[in-house]
C-alpha cells in the first residue's frame, strides 16, 4: 500500500524520546548467558541497551517522550486530538497504552487507540495519523512507538536476549505551514504467510496465558533470526525504493536515513542495496540494541537534535518487524 498525493499535507513539527536509566551492558549480559561482548557487537553492533524499571511502563515512557515532544511544538495537552501507540508491549490488553498516555499527559479531547505493526508500528502509526489529519479529521496527532521489550525477552536465550531494549518516542503531527510538502510518501506492506518467523506465541487468545506457556517461556519472543535478517534487507530495501519513486526522489536527493535498528549489518546491507553511503544512515543501535516501534522515533530524535537535517532535507525512514511487516516514509523535514 502506498500514498504518495496527500489532500492536505502534514508535517511532523517536533519529536522527544525517553530512554530508562539503567544500562544493561554486554560485559553484564556475559554473566547471564553464553555470550561475548565481541560476539554481540560483531554480528550485531549492540554495545549496550536500556532496561526500564519494573514500575515503569510503556505508557510511561511513552508519556516522558510525548512531554518532549510537546514541549518543543509549543503544543497544550488539550490541542491533541488523537493519539496513537505503536506498541507490541501494551500496559495491558486494554485499555489501550494510549488510553494511559493520555491521561498521564492530561490529553482529554483526544481519540486514543494502540497501532500492533511490531517493529513497523511508529511508521503505520504516523501513516494512519496522516490520513486523519489529511482529511480533515485531526488537526493534532500525537504519534508514539513505546515498548518495554525486557517485560517479552526470554533472559535465558542468547540468541535473542542481547539484541533487544526497552525506550519510548513520540512525534507531534500538524497540517504542513504553506509550501511545506511534509510527509511526501509512504509505504506500507506485510506479509502474514511468515508469521512464525518472529513471534510471541503465549498470552493471547490463540495459546492463553497458563502455566505451560510460563514454563515454555512461550510468552517472550521467538525469532528465527537468519531467516529473518534476509527478508528485512529485502523488503527494506524495496520498499524504500518504491517510496523514493512514488514521489519522485532519488536516494541522493535524500540528507538523512533513519533505518530501523536491529542490526548494525542489516543497515551496512541495505545501504548497498539502495546505494547509500552509510554515512547517510544515522545509527545509534550500539546503545539501544532494537526497541521495536520505538526505534524509528528515538533515531530520528536523535538525528533532529544532532543536527543530522535541516529545514527543507529529505529523510527516508524504512523499519521491518514482525507479521512480518514493513513501512517506509520519506520526509521534507
Ligand atoms: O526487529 C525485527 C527484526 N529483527 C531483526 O532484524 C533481527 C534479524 N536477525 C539478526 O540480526 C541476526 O540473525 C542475529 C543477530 C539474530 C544472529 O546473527 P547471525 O549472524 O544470523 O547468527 P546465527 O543465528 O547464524 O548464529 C551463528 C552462531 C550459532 O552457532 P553455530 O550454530 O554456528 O555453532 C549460534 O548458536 O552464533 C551462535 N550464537 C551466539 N553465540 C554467542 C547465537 N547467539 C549468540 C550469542 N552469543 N548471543
Amino acid at each position: 500500500m502506498s500514498s504518495p498525493a496527500t489532500i492536505r499535507p502534514v508535517s511532523i513539527v517536533s519529536t522527544g524520546a525517553y530512554v530508562p536509566e539503567r544500562i544493561l551492558t554486554n560485559a553484564e549480559m556475559e554473566k547471564m548467558v553464553d555470550t561475548t561482548d565481541e560476539w554481540i557487537y560483531s554480528r550485531t553492533g549492540i554495545r549496550e541497551r536500556h532496561i526500564a524499571r519494573d514500575d515503569e511502563a510503556s505508557s510511561d515512557m511513552g508519556a516522558a517522550a510525548a512531554r518532549v515532544a510537546m514541549r518543543d511544538a509549543g503544543v497544550d495537552p488539550e490541542e491533541i486530538d488523537l493519539i496513537i501507540v505503536g506498541t507490541c508491549t501494551p500496559d495491558m490488553a486494554f485499555p489501550s497504552t494510549a488510553c494511559f498516555v493520555q491521561k498521564l499527559i492530561g490529553a482529554k479531547n483526544a481519540a486514543c487507540m494502540d497501532l500492533s505493526a511490531a517493529c513497523s508500528g511508529f511508521l503505520y502509526a504516523m501513516e494512519v495519523g496522516r490520513q486523519f489529519i489529511s482529511t480533515g479529521q485531526a488537526t493534532t496527532a500525537l504519534i508514539l512507538g513505546a515498548e518495554k521489550l525486557s517485560t517479552v525477552t526470554d533472559w535465558t536465550d542468547r540468541t535473542t536476549c542481547v539484541l533487544f531494549g526497552d525506550g519510548a518516542g513520540a512525534a507531534i503531527l500538524k497540517p504542513s505551514p504553506d509550501g511545506a510538502r511534509g510527509i511526501m510518501s509512504s509505504v506500507l506492506g506485510a506479509d502474514g504467510t511468515l508469521s512464525d518467523l518472529l513471534t510471541i506465541r503465549g498470552g493471547g487468545s490463540r495459546n492463553p496465558v497458563s502455566q505451560q506457556v510460563v514454563d515454555e517461556n512461550s510468552n517472550t519472543i521467538q525469532m528465527a533470526g537468519r531467516e529473518v535478517f534476509k527478508h528485512a534487507v529485502t523488503q527494506m530495501a524495496d520498499a524504500a525504493t518504491a517510496a523514493l519513486a512514488s514521489c519522485g526522489v532519488s536516494i541522493d536527493d535524500i540528507a538523512c536515513i533513519i533505518p530501523h535498528q536491529a542490526n548494525a549489518r542489516i543497515i551496512q546491507a541495505i545501504g548497498q542495496k539502495i546505494g547509500a553511503p552509510i554515512e547517510k544512515f544515522y545509527v545509534n543501535v550500539d546503545r539501544f540494541g532494537n526497541t521495536s516501534a520505538a526505534s524509528i522515533i528515538i533515531a530520528l530524535d536523535e538525528a533532529a537534535r544532532a543536527g543530522r537535517m535541516k529545514k527543507g532535507d529529505l529523510v527516508l525512514m524504512v523499519v521491518f518487524g514482525g507479521g512480518f511487516t514493513w513501512a517506509t516514509s520519506v520526509v521534507e523535514w
